[in-house]
């Protein structure tokens, strides 16, 4: 029996989740509100509410899955990327809980999670996970990537953005429209209302698999500012046409490659992860591929699609039938340090 407690604090939740032989037990998350008034994640602020919050998080996901720690084979966390004060909080948690145990410690790509989310398993749930090979478009607040994945550990980036991401420009359209953060789900419920043909912004022309969002962001803003000067209320009586236009921009661009890899790779299996993949607008795209292309379409549950401890304990739980432990010595790695699934 393999039980892996697995620890992520990457960013701006503090999670942690226990898994026992791939089933998912507890998966137990504080999400922290305190960024809300600044428009974006305070990295400062973020370490300091993963410190209050480490414990109990800890304390209530063991309790939930009703597992005493002397039951646990290994301790999980996320090793990068991400910030670094957030991180080290969640690896210096591991490493003290695993050596008062006395059981290994598995590092955890954090976007190798949010692709390996897809093989959680709950218990009395229908289980569908995607076979090897296959494409995972993934899409967060800090990537967009295209990825092929040939097994948990065999991940090849095939496109990506060589600027912002997805997530980042639909926040950053979000805050100059003054609508507040974070702007992904905002946008997502004022799109439904809207028609994305009322405008049209810029989309890029760039070779290959590769994204580009900062040109659609300068699109966005500078028209932006004409209309208002023009109208100084043209944001209050356009919001949801403004949202629905935006959204559907950035959804036509980031299918559109992932199409084309798709076709040249002759895969079918196609799978969306992170945080943007909760958007409304993306997810009714993959069902559109599926019929439209045969695709088969992979796409997380709600809960797994932002930052989570469940996919951390999911490729935990393959690292550990591997033995792939890692020393005590290992630091946490940041954004600069690690920022991909490939590497
Ligand atoms: O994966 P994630 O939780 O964090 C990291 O970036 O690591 O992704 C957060 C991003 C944010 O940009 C947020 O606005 C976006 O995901 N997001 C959404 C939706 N929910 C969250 N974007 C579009 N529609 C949504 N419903």
């Amino acid at each position: 029996m393999v039980t892996i407690l697995a620890i992520e604090s990457s960013c701006d939740d503090t999670s942690a989740a226990v898994m026992r032989d791939g089933v998912l037990l507890s998966n137990v998350t504080a999400s922290q509100l305190v960024h809300e008034a600044y428009g974006g994640v305070v990295p400062e602020l973020a370490s300091r509410a993963h410190q209050k919050n480490i414990v109990p998080v800890v304390d209530q996901a063991l309790k939930k899955a009703g597992v005493s720690r002397d039951e646990l084979s290994a301790v999980a966390f996320t090793r990068g990327p991400g910030l670094m004060g957030s991180l080290l909080v969640g690896v210096s948690f591991a490493k003290g809980f695993a050596a008062s145990l006395g059981v290994p410690m598995i590092e955890v790509n954090h976007l190798q999670g949010h692709i390996m989310a897809h093989f959680i398993r709950e218990e009395g749930e229908e289980h569908r996970e995607p076979s090897f090979p296959f494409l995972c478009l993934l899409v967060s607040g800090g990537n967009s990537q295209i990825v092929l994945v040939r097994s948990y550990k065999d991940m090849e980036i095939v496109g990506q953005t060589i600027d912002d991401a997805a997530g980042e420009a639909i926040d950053k359209c979000s805050k100059v429209m003054g609508l507040g953060y974070p702007g992904g789900p905002i946008i997502d419920r004022l799109a439904r209302q809207g028609n994305p043909e009322a405008f049209e912004f810029s989309k890029p022309q760039i070779a290959g698999y590769d994204y580009s969002f900062s040109g659609l962001k300068t699109s966005f803003l500078y028209h932006l500012r004409e209309w208002v000067q023009a109208d100084p209320d043209f944001v209050e009586h356009h919001k949801e046409d403004l949202a629905a236009s935006l959204e559907k921009t950035i959804v036509d661009i980031l299918m559109k490659k992932l199409r084309q890899a798709a076709k040249d790779l002759g895969i079918k299996q196609v799978a969306v992860a992170g945080g943007v993949s909760a958007n409304t607008g993306l997810r009714n795209a993959f069902l559109d591929h599926a019929r439209r292309y045969g695709w088969e379409v992979f796409i997380p549950k709600f809960g797994y699609t932002t930052d989570n401890a469940a996919m951390i304990a999911m490729v935990g739980t393959y690292k550990f039938r591997d033995k792939d432990f890692c020393p005590m010595e290992a630091p946490a790695l940041g954004e600069c340090d690690e920022g991909s699934v490939g590497e």
